[in-house]
């Protein structure tokens, strides 16, 4: 089923294949009739997008957790790091400010809470249910395991976790999505939906 977006997505810099993207839009359409929408790895908001433009069709919303700092690998001299989001002034990355435009840009700002803050200091007294948890957080075991652990157990039963960067074969990329994957489904809590592209799906069933 093709998705009306309210912006030109390609536009957006990011991380997300459009199938993933897409898939995302679908779940977080259904998954709001179950509870709020929460994203770990906002970064330019091109994720945000794709879950906001579906809040907005079902009057949900998505809570969107994102120190702005960056991930290890977007830090000054590694592979991915995009000069035009370095904060000069504060010698540090700051993708806030193009998120916050994006929104805007895109119209969905009355769908989605910016949580600027770690994952484990946002979760500290987090209480919502949640009908969808997508983590795209920093990519180390240990960040992974933080956002598993702080945001799984929110999930309503019925409700989704999904996981980017999927790779079964390390030679594709780095192990700890596919860490906390498997260590969802082996605490017989999650069940496996689908795979689209590197995107794990996962509904909780008790
Ligand atoms: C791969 S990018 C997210 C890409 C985004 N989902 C998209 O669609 O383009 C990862 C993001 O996670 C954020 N991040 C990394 N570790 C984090 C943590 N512990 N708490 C909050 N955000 C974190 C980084 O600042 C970065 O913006």
């Amino acid at each position: 089923m093709s998705i009306k977006l309210p912006i030109d997505i390609r536009a957006i810099k990011g991380f997300l294949a459009s199938s993933e993207g897409a898939a995302l839009h679908h779940l977080a359409a259904e998954a709001s009739a179950l509870g709020a929408c929460l994203e770990v790895g906002s970064y330019c908001g091109k994720s945000t997008i794709y879950i906001a433009s579906a809040c907005k069709l079902v009057d949900g919303i998505v809570f969107a957790v994102d120190h702005h700092r960056g991930s290890e690998e977007h830090q000054p001299g590694e592979e991915y790091h995009d000069p035009e989001l370095f904060d000069e002034h504060a010698r540090l990355m700051d993708s806030f400010r193009t998120f916050r435009r994006n929104i805007r840009t895109a119209q969905l700002e009355d769908w989605v809470v910016p949580l600027v803050a770690s994952s484990a200091i946002a979760a500290r007294h987090w209480n919502t249910p949640l009908g969808l948890v997508f983590i795209d957080g920093g990519h180390s075991l240990e960040a992974a395991m933080t956002d598993y652990r702080c945001w799984a157990r929110h999930i309503v039963p019925g409700g989704y976790l999904a996981i980017h960067d999927i790779f079964p074969d390390p030679a594709d990329g780095g192990q700890a999505p596919y860490d906390i994957y498997k260590l969802a489904l082996a605490s017989g809590q999650f069940e496996l939906v689908e795979m689209v592209d590197t995107l794990g799906i996962l509904r909780r069933i008790c």
